[in-house]
């Protein structure tokens, strides 16, 4: 008997999963729903085996064996919250909730309650990603002097979206910030931002910045840059360039990088640039959504990304939310004094 899946939130992101999860040779059934119906038509109109339902409660007790919660960030910890009251193992999208409070509750319940809960930081099973990380584990680069991780969007999502993200540092750098802590093993103890608009004036009109650069400090004194941008027009550029006493590797250089190369002679990228984070990273969701179906099957104990991983991620974001309002730099003690006690799982 394969498993049943449910999957809240069909929007972007939560269709595309549905779809990688229809196609899943472990997944037999899905239970699908959405607050838009018309968001549930267009996913059973795609896929004849997904079964929808009107709401969370009903697809929570409708006998899944596990639940992909894809809907809008605002709405993940009172999902996250419902899941692990029915006793159903847990993927939710990134981030947890909008603020390190939120997010450090919804981890407590979690730890109480015994049920896994993992969170969508697909990164990790990019395979030049994951590769890099085990140089760097392996020390095949002596001391990392400086990691840094790029996420160029090539355009802004709708304006709702935005409005209702938390912001660039806490809906995009995350990718960032996880990536980092994840490659090097290691906590970010200072965080320096600084942001800006050219775009949408909608960004300042919602308190957010379209563009911004982090630096980050880790405990080691590895120095850790990200850069974001919702407005890449050359196309969708996320890397990893990770640089040790040693050696140096890269990780999302391809033919389909989305930069014009001027040096003299040098052809290289020369492909279609990749147009968004769907194709850019269509494996790593596929491999990510196959090890949480594994590991909710019992046949593996892949390294998903843990809630309380996540709220490390969330403690960074809002240090960098911080420290780009105030134009300083904030320590991530200074967070999680106010928030959570700091706790390595
Ligand atoms: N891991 C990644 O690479 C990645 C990429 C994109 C988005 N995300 C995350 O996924 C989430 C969704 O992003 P998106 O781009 O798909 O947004 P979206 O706006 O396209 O879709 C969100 C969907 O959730 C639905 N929804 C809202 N409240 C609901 C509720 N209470 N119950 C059921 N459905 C509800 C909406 O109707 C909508 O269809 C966000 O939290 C975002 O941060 C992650």
């Amino acid at each position: 008997m394969g498993l049943t899946i449910g999957v809240i939130g069909l929007g972007r992101i939560g269709g595309f999963h549905a779809d990688t999860l229809a196609a899943l040779p472990t997944v037999e059934d899905l239970v699908v729903t959405d607050a838009h119906p018309a968001a549930i038509d267009a996913t059973t109109a795609r896929l004849s085996t997904a079964r929808a339902v009107s709401d969370a409660d009903t697809l929570l007790s409708a006998g899944v064996d596990a639940v992909v919660i894809a809907s809008a960030t605002p709405t993940h910890a009172a999902l996250i919250d419902k899941a692990v009251a029915a006793g159903v193992p847990t993927l939710c999208e990134k981030p947890i909730a909008l603020s390190v409070k939120d997010s450090a509750e919804v981890v407590h319940r979690v730890a109480d309650s015994g049920v896994p809960v993992h969170i969508g930081y697909n990164r990790r099973f990019d395979p030049a990603m994951a590769a890099a990380r085990a140089s760097v584990a392996a020390g095949d680069l002596g001391f990392i002097t400086t990691a840094r991780s790029t996420t160029l969007d090539p355009a802004p999502p709708p304006r709702d979206y935005i409005a209702a993200s938390g912001g660039i540092f806490r809906d995009c750098a995350v990718h960032d910030f996880d990536t980092l802590r994840w490659l090097l093993d290691d906590e970010v103890v200072e965080v320096y931002a600084a942001g800006g608009n050219q775009g949408d004036p909608h960004f300042a009109e919602v308190g957010d910045v379209d563009s911004a650069s982090v630096l980050l400090t880790f405990a080691s004194g590895t120095i850790g840059v990200v850069s974001v941008t919702r407005y890449n027009g050359r196309g969708y550029d996320c890397r990893l360039e990770v640089h040790g006493s040693t050696d140096s590797v890269v990780a999302g250089w391809d033919d389909g990088t989305p930069a014009r190369n001027l040096q003299p002679g040098c052809g290289f990228p020369g492909g279609t640039p990749h147009a968004f984070f769907m194709d850019r990273f269509a494996a790593a969701y596929r491999a990510e959504l196959t090890a949480f179906c594994d590991t909710v099957a019992g046949d593996g104990s892949p390294a998903l990304c843990t809630a309380r991983d996540a709220l490390e991620v969330a403690v960074i974001a809002e240090a960098a939310t911080r420290s780009a309002t105030a134009h300083r730099p904030v320590r991530t003690d200074e967070v999680r004094a106010h928030h959570v006690t700091a706790q390595r799982q």
